[in-house]
């Protein structure tokens, strides 16, 4: 048996993010649920979310990321290997997302399959991707994660409909030259699927997510700190080496909290916090790559920082890995 040779690691070579034009505020959500701007502010941290209209689907938002990334990193659609789409919320399950956005980017025939992580998922598909390449299965994977989050949210619902909004990130990885080129550290992941009704579609016929906010604000809040730590113990580096911090972005108060932990055990005061939810919301799989555009657009990360992201969600399933910002 003969098998391929692979690259020490890999590294992410460029990013890349689309969101649709549709802004809607919280004044505009007032509007048509029981709520406050006040209550969403201080409770979730959102102002604004974007939300997709009818014709856009979720491979269009996740294309458009997946050129933009392409774009960025130099790599050409034809270098592509394998196309990798993190998503919960495409209409159906058949076909996949992932084959006709590969064709969509003009990879048409590379390897493509969807990845179920929920809010987790780019953590996830970062994971294989990355080890896809090390293990020389491939060179030069596209990782995606892509949500339309209205088509499942019941907008007479208060508890969900402020939250969740539609996006997709995208990030190109490829192959490390040598051991101090790799930029993608090794994958903290797991899940617990003992509180896997805390976040669910209620049933078939209503297709509604409903969540336990409570529940889950406090597994967030426990959990996932240990999970950012244990990705950094694996990548042989220490809290003090983080530049950036991108935890998904589903609670502002949760985003704090993880940081606040990681400050406790020795992180610097200036190490950046993503806060992309404000003008995004809960973006699922999107929000990890989004962050990590709008942050570098911004000038808030730079090339070269050491970012540390963690993603959690429905499954429940959660990941985190160490990466160098292209
Ligand atoms: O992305 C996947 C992972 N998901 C998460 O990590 C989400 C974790 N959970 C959360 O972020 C928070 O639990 C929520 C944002 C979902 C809810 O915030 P909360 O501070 O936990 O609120 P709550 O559910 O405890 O509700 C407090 C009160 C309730 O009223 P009473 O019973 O105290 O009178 C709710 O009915 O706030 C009420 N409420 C609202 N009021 C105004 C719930 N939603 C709203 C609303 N506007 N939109």
């Amino acid at each position: 048996m003969q098998l391929a040779t692979g690259a020490p690691g890999a590294r992410i070579l460029g990013i890349g993010s689309s969101q649709p034009e549709h802004v809607v505020t919280n004044a505009d959500l007032e509007q048509r649920v029981e709520t406050s701007d006040e209550w969403i502010r201080s409770r979730v941290g959102i102002a604004e979310r974007r939300i997709a209209d009818e014709k856009t689907s979720l491979p269009d938002m996740a294309s458009e990321a997946g050129r933009r990334a392409l774009a960025d990193a130099g790599v050409d659609p034809s270098q592509l290997d394998a196309v990798v789409v993190a998503t919960c919320t495409m209409p159906n399950p058949i076909p996949n997302a992932a084959a006709q956005i590969a064709t969509a980017v003009g990879a048409n025939g590379v390897a493509a399959f969807d990845l179920n992580a929920a809010c987790a998922g780019f953590c996830y598909a970062l994971g294989v991707g990355s080890d896809m390449i090390r293990a020389g299965s491939t060179r030069h994977v596209l990782v995606i994660g892509a949500e339309k989050l209205s088509d499942w949210v019941d907008w007479d619902d208060r508890s969900t409909c402020i939250i969740f909004a539609d996006a997709a990130g995208a990030a190109v990885l490829g192959p490390a030259a040598s051991d101090d080129e790799v930029g993608v550290g090794p994958v903290s992941w797991g899940s617990a699927g003992d509180l896997s009704p805390t976040i669910r579609v209620l049933d078939e016929t209503t297709n509604k997510l409903f969540q336990e906010g409570q529940s889950v604000f406090r597994w967030a809040t426990t959990a996932i700190a240990p999970v950012a730590l244990d990705a950094l113990d694996r990548a042989g580096l220490t809290p003090a080496d983080v530049d950036v911090l991108i935890p998904h972005q589903a609670n502002l108060r949760i985003v704090e909290a993880i940081a606040k932990k990681l400050r406790l055990k020795g992180a610097r005061e200036d190490m950046v916090v993503a806060d992309d939810i404000v003008t995004s919301g809960n973006t699922s799989s999107a929000s990890i790559p989004m962050a990590l555009d709008h942050m570098r657009a911004a000038g808030r990360v730079r090339s070269g920082d050491v970012l540390l992201l963690v993603g959690f969600g429905a499954g429940l399933s959660y990941a985190g890995q160490v990466v160098v910002c292209p």
